[in-house]
C-alpha cells in the first residue's frame, strides 16, 4: 500500500518535508500614526491594535525591529480640521506626518518604511481622487496630487511608496515625478489588484476616512473579476513597480496565484484590517483560537504564492514564533 502518512509520523518528517515557511522577513506591520505624540488609542473593530503617536511608534519600531520585523507601512490619522478637497495636508512638509516619519527614519534607518499614496485620509470628500461638483473621480487631476505627495514622502526619507489610489497611470506618473527630483532608488510597491472590498471597513474606521458620498467602484477593482488582474499588472510592470500587490488576501487567494504564475517581480499580499477583525473578534468570544488561526491565514497566503505579507499579526506572529 502507498502510505503518505510515513510522512507525517513525526514532527521531525513533519518539518522535513514541509514546503511552505512564513518568517518575520516576510511581513510588513501596518501602523496608525497619530498627530499627539503622547497619544495612544485603541482602534474599536481591531482589538490589540492601536493608533499611536510618535513617541509610543518609535517604541513600537524598536520593539518589532528586535523580534526580526524589518517592514512598516505607516499611515497618518488626520483630524478633520486639517482636510480639504484638494488633500492639501498630503503633500506640506511641515504636517505632522511627514515631520514623525523623517523622525522614525532617522531613529531607525535600517527599518524598510512604506507609506500609502491616496488622496482619502486627507480629503473631505473621504476618496482616493479628486471629487467633482457631480460626485466624479478626476482621474488625470488626481495625478498632480499624487506625485506632490509621493515626492513630499520620499523627501521625509520613506523607503517604498505604496499608491493604493487605483487611479490609471499612477505608477508611470510617479516613477517620473520621483526620477526627475532625484529619488531614483525609492520603490514602488503598486496596489496592482486592489478590489472594492468591505474588508476595509476597520481601517475606515481607524482612519476616519470613509467616503462621505458614493463608494469606491468606479476605480477599485469588482470582486468579481479575476483576468482584470492581469491588465492593470502589466500597466504596473511596464510603467515600473517593483513590486506587485494583491488586496485584500485571504478571499483573492487566486489572484495571489495568477500574478505570481505570470510575473517575476515580487508579490505582495495585504491581509486587511478586515481579515484581523474576524480573527480578533471570535477569539474574543473564545470561539477560535487566535494564534492558531494567524498562523494558518498567513501560511495559506505565503502557499498562494505571496512573497510579501502586509499584515495587522506581524508583531503578534513574531511573538508567537519567537
Ligand atoms: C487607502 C487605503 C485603504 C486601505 C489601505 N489604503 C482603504 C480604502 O481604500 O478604502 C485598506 C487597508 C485595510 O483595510 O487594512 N486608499
Amino acid at each position: 500500500m502507498i502510505r503518505p502518512r510515513r510522512n507525517r509520523k513525526s514532527a521531525a518528517i513533519r518539518a522535513l518535508v514541509e514546503e511552505t515557511k512564513v518568517t518575520t522577513d516576510d511581513l510588513i506591520f501596518p501602523l496608525f500614526l497619530l498627530e499627539d505624540p503622547k497619544g495612544k488609542v485603541e482602534v474599536n473593530s481591531m482589538p490589540g491594535i492601536y493608533r499611536l503617536g510618535l513617541d509610543h511608534m518609535l517604541t513600537e519600531v524598536e520593539k518589532c525591529l528586535n523580534l526580526g520585523i524589518r517592514g512598516f507601512d505607516i499611515f497618518p490619522v488626520v483630524d478633520e480640521r486639517h482636510k480639504d478637497k484638494m488633500a492639501t495636508k498630503s503633500h506640506d512638509s511641515n504636517f505632522f506626518y511627514i515631520k514623525a516619519l523623517k523622525e522614525v527614519k532617522k531613529r531607525f534607518p535600517e527599518a524598510c518604511i512604506m507609506t500609502d499614496v491616496a488622496m482619502d485620509p486627507y480629503s473631505t470628500d473621504g476618496h482616493d481622487g479628486m471629487v467633482d461638483e457631480n460626485g466624479k473621480i478626476l482621474n488625470d487631476e488626481t495625478l498632480e496630487v499624487l506625485g506632490k505627495m509621493a515626492l513630499t514622502q520620499a523627501e521625509a526619507g520613506i523607503d517604498i511608496i505604496g499608491p493604493s489610489d487605483m487611479m490609471d497611470g499612477r505608477v508611470g506618473y510617479i516613477r517620473d515625478v520621483l526620477d526627475e527630483n532625484g529619488f531614483t532608488e525609492v520603490s514602488i510597491m503598486s496596489y496592482t489588484a486592489k478590489y472594492a472590498s468591505a474588508y476595509y471597513g476597520p481601517f475606515r474606521d481607524a482612519l476616519d476616512s470613509a467616503p462621505k458620498s458614493g463608494d469606491k467602484k468606479t476605480y477599485q477593482m469588482n470582486p468579481a473579476n479575476q483576468r482584470e488582474a492581469l491588465i492593470e499588472a502589466d500597466l504596473d510592470v511596464s510603467e515600473g513597480a517593483d513590486f506587485l500587490m494583491v488586496k485584500p488576501a485571504l478571499a483573492y487567494l487566486d489572484v495571489i496565484k495568477l500574478l505570481k504564475d505570470n510575473y517575476d517581480l515580487p508579490i505582495a499580499a495585504y491581509n486587511v484590517s478586515g481579515e484581523y477583525a474576524m480573527v480578533a473578534a471570535a477569539a474574543e468570544k473564545g470561539w477560535l483560537d487566535k494564534t492558531a488561526i494567524m498562523k494558518e491565514m498567513l501560511l495559506s497566503i505565503k502557499r498562494a504564492g505571496a512573497d510579501i505579507i502586509l499584515t495587522y499579526f506581524a508583531r503578534d506572529f513574531a511573538e508567537a514564533t519567537r
